[in-house]
């Protein structure tokens, strides 16, 4: 069986002494070719971390990491840029477009570290717009779309040089429902072409879209379930349905709540869902090292 990611025992502490913070503890975890797995778990509990640690934006403290069976350890900087640059494509909740290009230079800009020629560049931008339904906003610069928009901006500028790890950070964090959806859609299809799709999200929701489930709570994966696409696994759903239960709409989607829930003991459906803290109260939790 090969993985296109191999993580193992991968560790990433954040400052010094009594102020450490252990923001990924040991972590071992095995990806195969094509996997669309959802990271869900509390704020702080170290999803970014690890993703950065994927993306390779970020270098773990200690552990292991194998990217198509070769450890990225040994790459040298040259190397690690490029593996980023060709095979991973990042779509972030706060789209990172740039605001001096227009949204078809903003999503041809990735290519033009490969020695594409602008107007083949152009070209291929434009048909990345085309797929995700902005071709008649590709003169439009950033500030002039709506947020929606620019999610399926950042998704073309993602996806133009074709790579083949897709990492998206709260994709849908900042968009309106139907926005959400479009842009679930474009992840599943990307999916579907065979693509691996890691997708953090704090919606429950969402995780019907994936293959696979993972959990963090304090820098580690405390849960790791494969789910059929097109079902929410029976935790996550007695998870919804008791926050369901509070009469409480905005609770649905708001995550902070859901995982406090997440524990195995508080998942039985009788526990009646907690006062929820918005998502918004961005309290860190990351374990203190003795
Ligand atoms: N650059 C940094 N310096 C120091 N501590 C950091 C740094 N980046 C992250 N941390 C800490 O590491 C822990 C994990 O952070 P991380 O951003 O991975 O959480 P998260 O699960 O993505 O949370 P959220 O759901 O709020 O995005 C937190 O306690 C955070 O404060
Ligand atoms: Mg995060």
């Amino acid at each position: 069986m090969s993985f296109i990611i191999e993580i193992n025992e991968l560790s990433k502490l954040y400052g010094f002494g009594d102020a450490t913070t252990v923001a990924l503890d040991d972590v071992t975890l095995n990806i195969k070719k094509g996997e669309f797995i959802a990271v869900m778990g509390p704020s702080g509990s170290g999803k970014t971390t690890l993703m950065n640690m994927i993306g390779l934006l970020d270098r773990p403290t200690s552990g292991d990491y194998k990217i198509n069976g070769r450890k990225v350890a040994r790459f040298s900087e040259y190397r690690r840029a490029r593996q980023r640059r060709e095979n991973i494509g990042f779509i972030f909740q706060s789209f990172n477009l740039l605001p001096n290009l227009t949204v078809l230079e903003n999503v041809a800009a990735p290519l033009s570290y490969k020695g594409v020629r602008q107007a083949k560049r152009l070209k291929l931008a434009a048909q990345m717009l085309e797929q995700v339904g902005l071709r008649d906003r590709d003169s439009y610069y950033p500030a002039q779309l709506s947020g929606g928009q620019l999610q399926r901006a950042a998704i073309a500028r993602a996806l133009v040089n074709s790579p083949s790890i897709i990492i998206a950070d709260e994709p849908t964090g900042n968009l309106d429902s139907v926005s959400a959806r479009v842009v679930m859609e474009l992840l599943s299809e990307i999916h579907k072409m065979g693509n691996t799709v890691l997708m953090v999200t704090h919606n429950p929701s969402l995780t019907r879209y994936a293959d696979r489930i993972i959990y963090m709570l304090d820098g580690a994966v405390v849960y790791d379930e494969a789910s059929a696409v097109g079902e929410i696994p029976a935790r996550v759903q007695r998870a919804v349905e008791a926050l369901r239960k509070s009469d409480d709409d905005e609770k649905l989607a708001n995550v902070s709540a859901m995982m406090e829930m997440m524990p195995e003991k508080h998942l039985g459906g009788s526990t009646p869902a907690e006062k929820s803290k918005p998502k918004k109260s961005k309290k860190k939790r990351g374990k203190k090292k003795k």
